[in-house]
């Protein structure tokens, strides 16, 4: 956890695009606001970030990051990032989203120290979620250093995906995060391919800590409606599996489910300070 700070900071990373990151983030932070957390959502994939299009949040009227960065650093004293923030609000839950820049051209003027400032300002919140762009970019290095978990996304369904998969978690490893706050969470584990999730664990030397059950048809509909799937009531598996793994942040018994993880928030919070 980062020195003096308060929020939980969750980031969603991956290396490879496509696989799940923004569903996670959304769902997450919803799940997370329905117990009653106050959350914000930050979008850092500055040119393609499609939180405000899941959430059928209107993009080019609401405030950005590159707003707030702006005035953060034009006026420090009377910045008040709340200003910046916009609430999704559905199915009586209510969380705040900071967008990316509304224009891909803008993205190249947020800078790494710009996102960590704003963060900081953000320390009210009890959890930060922030969802990524698939790459090891000085951003999200940042980003990761100060994170209080960083939800590595996996997918094992195609080669190309495991390669990026395997040097990415190596890097991880290599750049020396404690591999407490990394959590390897296996996406669409049930998808019909020819290779074995066993083995890719076997590959990256390590058990995936969480497996999220594969749903095209649920997640699509979730996303299409504006929806985050764990405020819709659709029993599917795929929600029940969702709404389980925001239970290992809240401390939250299991709804039944096929999904299995190794100990909830409370655990890793014991193993964190054993490890300190
Ligand atoms: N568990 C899942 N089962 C089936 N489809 C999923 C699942 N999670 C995400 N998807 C689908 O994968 C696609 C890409 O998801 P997205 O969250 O945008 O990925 P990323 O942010 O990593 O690029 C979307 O069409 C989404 O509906
Ligand atoms: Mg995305």
């Amino acid at each position: 956890m980062a020195k003096g700070r308060s929020s939980i900071v969750v980031t969603i990373f991956s290396t490879t695009s496509g696989i799940g990151k923004t569903s996670l983030a959304t769902n997450l932070a919803a799940g997370l606001a329905q117990e009653g957390y106050s959350v914000c959502l930050m979008d850092l994939d500055l040119q393609f970030g499609d939180v405000c299009n899941y959430l059928k949040l209107p993009h080019e009227k609401i405030p950005t990051i590159l707003d707030a960065q702006d005035a953060l650093q034009k006026d420090p004293e009377n910045f008040d990032i709340r200003e910046f923030l916009t609430d999704y609000e559905g199915h009586g839950v209510s969380f705040s989203v900071l967008p990316p820049p509304y224009k891909i051209e803008e993205s190249y003027r947020i800078d790494e120290q710009g996102v960590l400032s704003l963060l900081n300002t953000m320390d009210y919140f009890k959890f930060i979620v922030v969802d990524t762009k698939a790459d090891f970019s000085e951003l999200n290095m940042h980003v990761m250093d100060v994170s209080t978990i960083i939800n590595f996304l996996c997918v094992a369904d195609f080669v190309p995906a495991i390669k990026n998969l395997k040097s990415g978690y190596d890097a991880i490893l290599r750049f020396g995060y404690d591999t407490n706050k990394v959590r390897l969470i296996l996406n669409r584990s049930n998808s019909q391919t020819l290779i074995d999730p066993n083995d890719v664990e076997t590959i990256l030397g390590r058990p995936f800590y969480y497996k999220i059950c594969n749903d095209f048809r649920s997640m699509n509909e979730s996303i299409q409606s504006g929806c985050p799937l764990i405020l819709s009531n659709s029993d599917s598996r795929l929600r029940k599996d969702i709404w389980n793994l925001v239970g290992l942040y809240t401390n939250r018994p299991p709804e039944d489910s096929k999904s299995s993880s190794k100990g909830g928030f409370m655990n890793w919070m014991k193993d964190l300070f054993r490890a300190g």
